[in-house]
C-alpha cells in the first residue's frame, strides 16, 4: 500500500492538469486511468483525433476548391483512407506520450488499472489499496444511447467508431446536429460521402446565438451537407453493412425511413461513474447522474473532489482542466477559482464558430438592456483575400456602461479570435476598450476591433 496526499482518478484533461498542478504545488500525486494510453477521451478518442481529421479534410477542401483560383493547378490529391488513420493515430500517441513525459517530469504516480473507492481516503486499482488524503474524480463521460438504437461501432456508431470507420461511407446519417454531428458529419462530406443530419430540434447547435446557428446551417448546407430538421429519431435496424434509420417529423408526426451505410449517434454525453463505489461511500448524486459538489469542488463527503465532464457544466476539456487546476488548489489549502461566466465554446468546422458569454436571447431573457456591435468578415481584406468573407463577429455589449457581455463568430479562426474578448471580459472591459486597442493589419482581428467599434460611433469598413 502506498500514501498519497492526493489520487486523480481518471486522466482526461481534468485529471492530468489537475494531477500536475498538485504535483506543482508539492503535493506526493498518483493518477489512475484504466485505458492503456494517458489523456481520456480527448486526446484519445475526441478532441484531438477529431481536429486531425477536420485538418486533412479542410486540405482536401482548399485543394479542391480554392487552390485553381490562386493559380495552383495540377491533379486534385485523393483520399488515402489508411494513412490519413496513421496521421491521426500518430497524432493521438504524440500527444498521450506527452502527458507521459509530464507525468515523469513532476514525479507522478500513473497507477494503472481501474480504481474505486472503497472508503473515504482509500483508493482501490485492482488488488491494492492506496491511502490518499485527497481523491479527486475525473471520470469524464461516455456517449448517451438514444431508446430503439443499437450501437454496435461499425454501421451504428458513437463518435468513437466514426473516428476509426473502415472506409469512407457512400451515405452517412447522422442524428444530432449538434458539435460532433456537425464536426465529424463535416469531415465525411468532404472526403466525399453524402451526409444528411437529422436534428430533432428546428435548429442547429441549441443554446448558440440564433443569428449564428441560422449562418451556420446555410453555410453547411452550401458545402454539401443535408439536414432534416425537426425530427424525432425513433429507432434503426442495421445489418453488417447498412442501416435503416426511422424518424417522425414533429410537425405532423409523419413517419419516415432513411437508409444508410454508417449511421453516426451524436445526442449528447453522459457522465461516467461507474465502478467507482461512490454509492457506497455516500457521494451524493444529481438526478442526470453528476456528481455533485459545491463551490470548492469537494462532494458532500470531505477529502472527495470531482471535476470535469463527469460534474455539472458544459462538457469541455477547457472546462474540465480549468476546474482540475482549481480543485488542485483546493486541496492544497489555496482560493481555486474558476470564471464560469468566461468558458469559451469553439466548433472547429470551416469555418469555426465560437462563442463567450451571453447570447442575445439569454439577455432578453434577463430583461438587460443591451447593444449589438456586428461586423462581416466581407470588410476583412485579409478574409477576403483567403476566401474567408462568410461570416461575422458579433459583440453584445451592456447598453448604458458599454461592458461586453458576449460574443458570437462565425468566420475564419473564431476558435483564437475568441480569446481576446475572453480576455477583455475577465478584466471587464467595455466594448470601447477593445476598440481603443490597436490591431496590426491585415489580421483577421481587425473584424474583432470593427464589431467593438460598431457597439459605439461605428465601424470603419462597412
Ligand atoms: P475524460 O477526458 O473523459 O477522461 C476521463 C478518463 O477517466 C478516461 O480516460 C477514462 O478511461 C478514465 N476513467 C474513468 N473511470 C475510471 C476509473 N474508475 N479508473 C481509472 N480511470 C477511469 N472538448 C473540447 O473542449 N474541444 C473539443 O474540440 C472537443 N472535441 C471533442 C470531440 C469528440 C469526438 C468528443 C467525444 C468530445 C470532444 N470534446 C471536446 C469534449 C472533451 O473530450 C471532454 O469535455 C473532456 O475530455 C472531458 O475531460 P475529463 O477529464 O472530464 O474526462
Ligand atoms: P450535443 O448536445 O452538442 O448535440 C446533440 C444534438 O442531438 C442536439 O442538437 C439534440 O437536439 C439532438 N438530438 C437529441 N435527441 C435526438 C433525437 N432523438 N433525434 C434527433 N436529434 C436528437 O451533443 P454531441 O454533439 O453528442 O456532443 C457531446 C458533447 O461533446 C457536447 O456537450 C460538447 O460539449 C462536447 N464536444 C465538444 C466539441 C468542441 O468543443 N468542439 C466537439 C465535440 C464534442
Amino acid at each position: 500500500m502506498a500514501s498519497y496526499d492526493v489520487i486523480v482518478i481518471g486522466s482526461g484533461p481534468g485529471g492530468y492538469v489537475s494531477a500536475i498542478r498538485c504535483a506543482q504545488l508539492g503535493l506526493k500525486t498518483a493518477c489512475v486511468e484504466g485505458r492503456d494510453t494517458l489523456g481520456g477521451t480527448c486526446l484519445n478518442v475526441g478532441c484531438i483525433p477529431s481536429k486531425a481529421l477536420l485538418h486533412a479534410s479542410h486540405m482536401l477542401h482548399e485543394a479542391e476548391h480554392n487552390f485553381a483560383t490562386m493559380g495552383l493547378k495540377g491533379k486534385s490529391p485523393s483520399v488515402d483512407w489508411a494513412q490519413m488513420q496513421t496521421y491521426k493515430d500518430d497524432t493521438i500517441g504524440q500527444n498521450t506520450k506527452g502527458i507521459e513525459f509530464l507525468f515523469k517530469k513532476n514525479k507522478i504516480d500513473w497507477l494503472k488499472g481501474w480504481g474505486s473507492i472503497p472508503e473515504a481516503g482509500k483508493v482501490q486499482v485492482g488488488d491494492e489499496v492506496h491511502e490518499a488524503k485527497n481523491i479527486i474524480i475525473a471520470t469524464g463521460s461516455e456517449p448517451a444511447s438514444l431508446p430503439g438504437v443499437e450501437v454496435d461501432e461499425k454501421v451504428v456508431v458513437t463518435s468513437t467508431g466514426a473516428l476509426s470507420l473502415g472506409k469512407v461511407p457512400k451515405k452517412m446519417v447522422v442524428i444530432g446536429a449538434g458539435v460532433i454531428g456537425l464536426e465529424l458529419g463535416s469531415v465525411y462530406s468532404r472526403l466525399g460521402a453524402e451526409v444528411t443530419v437529422v436534428e430533432f430540434l428546428d435548429v442547429v447547435t441549441p443554446g448558440m446565438d440564433a443569428e449564428v446557428q441560422k449562418t451556420f446551417q446555410r453555410m453547411l448546407k452550401k458545402q454539401g451537407l443535408n439536414f432534416i430538421m425537426g425530427a424525432a429519431v425513433q429507432k434503426t435496424e442495421a445489418t453488417k453493412t447498412k442501416a435503416k434509420v426511422h424518424y417522425t417529423l414533429r410537425k405532423d408526426d409523419s413517419a419516415h425511413v432513411i437508409d444508410a451505410d454508417v449511421v453516426l449517434v451524436a445526442t449528447g454525453r453522459k457522465p461516467y461513474t461507474d465502478g467507482l463505489g461512490l454509492e457506497a461511500v455516500g457521494v451524493e448524486m444529481s438526478p442526470r447522474g453528476q456528481i455533485k459538489v459545491g463551490a470548492d469542488w469537494q462532494t458532500n463527503v470531505k477529502g472527495i473532489y470531482a471535476i470535469g465532464d463527469c460534474i455539472d457544466g458544459p462538457m469541455l476539456a477547457h472546462k474540465a482542466e480549468d476546474e482540475g487546476m482549481a480543485a488542485a488548489e483546493q486541496a492544497a489549502g489555496k482560493h481555486g477559482h474558476v470564471n464560469y461566466g468566461v468558458i469559451p465554446g469553439v466548433i472547429y468546422t470551416h469555418p469555426e464558430v465560437a462563442n463567450v458569454g451571453a447570447t442575445e436571447q439569454d439577455l432578453k431573457e434577463a430583461g438587460r438592456d443591451y447593444k449589438v456591435g456586428k461586423f462581416s468578415f466581407m470588410g476583412n481584406g485579409r478574409a477576403k483575400a483567403n476566401f474567408a468573407g462568410d461570416g461575422f463577429v458579433k459583440i453584445l455589449a451592456d447598453k448604458d456602461t458599454d461592458r461586453i457581455l458576449g460574443a458570437h463568430i462565425i468566420g475564419p479562426a473564431a476558435g483564437d479570435l475568441i480569446h481576446e474578448i475572453c480576455v477583455a471580459m475577465e478584466f471587464g472591459a467595455s466594448a470601447e476598450d477593445l476598440a481603443m486597442t490597436c490591431h496590426a493589419h491585415p489580421t483577421y482581428s481587425e473584424a474583432v476591433r470593427e464589431a467593438a467599434l460598431a457597439c459605439g460611433d461605428g465601424p470603419i469598413h462597412s
